[in-house]
């Protein structure tokens, strides 16, 4: 659980049914708690009538760490399925085109509601995570997750169009270690790309509601075996938290999953943020909580690899590890209402802070 529990979406209250203004403010107050690369919050709203649509903002995307977009498009579509989520909570049932195209690169998709139907109990519990969740990033406790919970999330992933898979064999969880270890090595001693990951990496004290706060990661790495390398958020000022001393030494990797898609373009890449989204608050119902790898993946011949050794001819999208902690990490978000705007209105991309 995290330390604090972030001020989110309040329902609309008032008698009847919300205005669509309000709807689309409390449907936005959600979709900012999505997960996005370095905390990018890579997206923007427009709201008109009963249709939002949602933009990936391009002044937020990694130029050096992902020039093609693919990581922006992950994160917006994790934003798109709260988004969704955030409805059906409502008891909306939402009409969502997902759309990016080459006419409009980065109109992700439109979501409009009509028709009502009440949320399920496990809607319910899905859409109480998404203030909760929280990445983690370190081990996990030695202990082993339900076989129904894993195939639960695959079997869920193929709903939004991707493909989860659990890398059960030593060998395969070892390689994918070695692969990540060789990535984060070779991310570190390139300078554009270390300068990058530390605009997106504040120190402590700021104000900033983007990045990846020091809150949100251990000042000290844990091992585990095999090792997955984290990512060089305090790059070398020590920041960070403490963690509890009973977390210290070896831990484990947890449950190792490949996030995949059959295709790689941008539809592909928001489906597997929907995906992700849904694995990661499924998990988070049952206190599992889940540590993410893209470093393999933003080296084009590692992910090559990836996809030809470990896969089945599907494109990597993500490495997730999964299991229970006791999680501390506190994450920050702009407020909704910069990033959503009523009537069509536009954003401009003047600078990210
Ligand atoms: C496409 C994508 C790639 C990510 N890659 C990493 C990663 O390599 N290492 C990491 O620690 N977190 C990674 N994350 C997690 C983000 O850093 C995290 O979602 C963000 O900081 C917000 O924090 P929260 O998930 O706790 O809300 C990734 C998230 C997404 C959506």
């Amino acid at each position: 659980m995290p330390a604090a529990r972030p001020a989110g979406p309040e329902p609309p209250t008032a008698a009847g049914l919300p205005t669509a203004a309000e709807l689309a403010g409390y449907v936005v107050a959600a979709a900012v708690w999505a997960p996005s690369v370095h905390n990018t919050q890579p997206w923007w709203f427009s709201a008109s009538g009963r249709e939002i649509s949602l933009y990936a903002d391009a002044g937020r995307q990694l130029p050096v760490a992902d020039p093609r977009g693919r990581e922006m498009m992950i994160s917006c579509g994790a934003a798109l399925f709260t988004a969704r989520l955030a409805l059906r909570s409502l008891g909306y049932i939402p009409e969502t085109s997902v759309l990016p195209d080459l006419r409009q690169p980065l109109l992700v998709a439109r979501m409009g509601w009509r028709r009502r139907a009440a949320a399920t109990e496990f809607e319910q519990r899905l859409f109480r995570q998404v203030l909760l969740r929280r990445t983690h990033r370190g081990g996990f406790d030695p202990l082993p997750l339900a076989p129904e919970l894993l195939t639960t999330l695959e079997e869920s992933a193929r709903r939004d169009g991707a493909i989860l898979r659990v890398i059960a064999d030593e060998g395969s969880r070892a390689t994918l270690a070695a692969v990540t270890e060789t990535a984060e090595h070779a991310l570190r001693a390139d300078g554009m790309y270390a300068r990058e990951l530390a605009s997106w990496a504040p120190a402590p004290g700021g104000t900033r509601r983007d990045g990846v706060p020091h809150t949100a990661y251990p000042a000290r790495g844990e091992r585990t075996l095999p090792h997955f390398a984290s990512r060089d958020f305090a790059h070398g000022h020590g920041w960070g938290t403490a963690r509890p001393s009973l977390a210290a030494g070896l831990r484990c990797p947890g449950v190792v999953c490949l996030l995949g898609t059959a295709g790689d373009r941008p539809v592909d890449w928001v489906n597997a943020g929907q995906a992700l989204q849904r694995a990661l608050l499924t998990g988070a119902t049952c206190g599992v909580a889940a540590a993410l790898h893209s470093q393999p993946l933003e080296r084009a011949r590692l992910r090559e690899f990836i996809r030809a050794q470990l896969g089945d001819g599907s494109y990597p999208q993500l490495l997730l590890r999964l299991g229970t902690v006791v999680q501390a990490a506190v994450s920050v978000r702009r407020p909704p209402a910069s990033v959503l705007f009523a009537d069509g209105g536009e954003h401009l991309s003047i600078g990210r802070r």
